[in-house]
């Protein structure tokens, strides 16, 4: 694993990568060696599209008090929504959805729908797409709980809520798939917030990092997970204003 300019992940100390740091430019030059890449900030996300490149993940924090509001929030309140939609339609599209799922409509769900607009132009910007398939889903089950490698090209996905993602490295991937639930070998987590994009196995022959829900069934969690897809024969029509 390395970081977004070559270096071994890990926090940088020096003026030289100070300055790519902020800029978020990736180092084109040089794959890692695994596949992964740590990047902070959201356009080190694009680090996708460099050659060699399986997942990006974008180290970072919420703005001030989303979390709080997000842990106290009423879990029936939250969001189970999927829409179509092109990025600069992202609020007019959402907020009726966040209205019906009694979601309060407060200055802190306004921080949330900024933080999911800014990943959905990224994405699209990433995947140079129109319109990104959104779906925000509330889960307080065991979903994709196996180790698969996504059927996509690429996903984006982050917890905004409950626990984060898993993966394994690729060295390890034939073993988890194979021994699912009994596999006791080395598992990385995504940390709290992070966002990950990932190339799944329509990437190309042997692409796609191994990952898998966190099983939480029976635990009193529940989950509040932003996943970012390109159009599908599965997505709902294109969201058009009323
Ligand atoms: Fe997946």
């Amino acid at each position: 694993m390395r970081d977004e300019y070559g270096a071994a992940a890990g926090p940088a100390n020096d003026a030289e990568t100070a300055d790519a740091r902020g800029t978020g430019l990736v180092d084109q030059s040089a794959p890692p060696a695994d596949g992964v890449v740590m990047c902070r900030s959201r356009d080190g996300l694009a680090g996708i599209n460099v050659s060699g490149t399986e997942l990006v993940i974008w180290q970072r924090a919420l703005p001030e008090g989303l979390h709080d509001w997000l842990e106290r929030t009423d879990a029936a309140t939250l969001p189970h929504v999927r829409i179509l939609v092109e990025p600069g339609d992202l609020r007019p599209a959402l907020e009726p959805l966040l209205d019906e799922c009694g979601l309060p409509a407060d200055d802190m769900r306004g921080l949330l729908i900024d933080d999911i607009g800014g990943l959905v132009s990224a994405f699209a910007g990433i995947t140079g797409i129109g319109r990104v398939d959104v779906r925000l889903e509330r889960i307080n089950h065991d979903s994709c709980w196996r180790f698969h490698r996504d059927t996509v090209e690429t996903r984006l996905v982050t917890a905004y809520r409950g626990p984060t993602t898993e993966w394994v490295q690729p060295a390890d991937a034939d073993r988890a798939i194979g021994e699912q639930r009994e596999y006791d070998g080395p598992l990385e987590r995504l940390g709290d917030h992070d966002v990950a994009v990932f190339n799944g196995k329509w990437a190309g022959p042997e692409r796609g990092i191994v990952h898998r829900s966190p099983p939480i069934a029976g635990t009193g969690m529940t989950r509040l997970l932003l996943c970012l897809n390109k159009r599908t024969v599965v997505s709902p029509e294109p969201w058009v204003k009323a």
